[in-house]
């Protein structure tokens, strides 16, 4: 399917402020792959239907997680909208016709990351996290690093993210986590 048809089919799927919010998610990912030398054809399918599976009800995730084998563990039961990112995947293949697995990755690990991501699914979390539209404190400086240092901008986006629910005193998903560690080992 082309970008275009993909395009009009995905402004279907979603309510217009996550339209907005994706169409802001491939403008900034698309900036990104030109500082970070990716595949720009990747980088704009994964980002377009990152949140593909966002509308579907907690129902329907677990419903679609179970049948395609992805494992639910307690954190996701208690919050199963966790499961639009692995879902999406399922979703972006089988209804979208992308085949590539290194999109449908990134589109799966958007939400919690994952212990060995590559450029393309830091790219993807991070545009999720500081394009355009989003507000909240301390975005412009994260949108600033995400041009600047991926993998300092990850560690970055993650203690914001764990801050940001210690502050709600919410369950934190071990991914996350794990995620973090990963990424701050690696830059020493
Ligand atoms: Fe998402
Ligand atoms: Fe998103």
């Amino acid at each position: 399917m082309e970008f275009q048809r993909l395009l009009s089919k995905i402004e279907v799927a979603l309510t217009p402020g996550r339209f907005r919010h994706t169409m802001g998610v491939v403008d900034w990912a698309e900036r990104m792959a030109d500082r970070y030398g990716v595949h720009r054809g990747q980088v704009r399918l994964a980002a377009l239907l990152h949140d593909c599976a966002k509308k579907l009800p907690d129902k329907d995730l677990l419903e679609r997680a179970g049948q395609a084998g992805i494992p639910v563990d307690t954190e996701i039961t208690e919050q199963p909208s966790l499961l639009h990112g692995p879902v999406g995947a399922v979703i972006a293949r089988e209804e979208y016709a992308i085949d590539d697995p290194q999109v449908l990755q990134a589109i799966s690990r958007h939400t919690l990351g994952a212990d060995d991501m590559t450029t393309l699914d830091k790219l993807i979390f991070l545009a999720d996290m500081v394009e355009v539209n989003r507000r909240y404190p301390g975005v412009e400086e994260l949108r600033v690093l995400t041009l600047e240092d991926l993998d300092r901008a990850m560690v970055a986006a993650l203690d914001q993210t764990v801050r940001h629910l210690l502050d709600r005193r919410a369950v934190i998903h071990p991914q996350t986590v794990s995620t973090r560690n990963n990424i701050l080992r690696g830059i020493g």
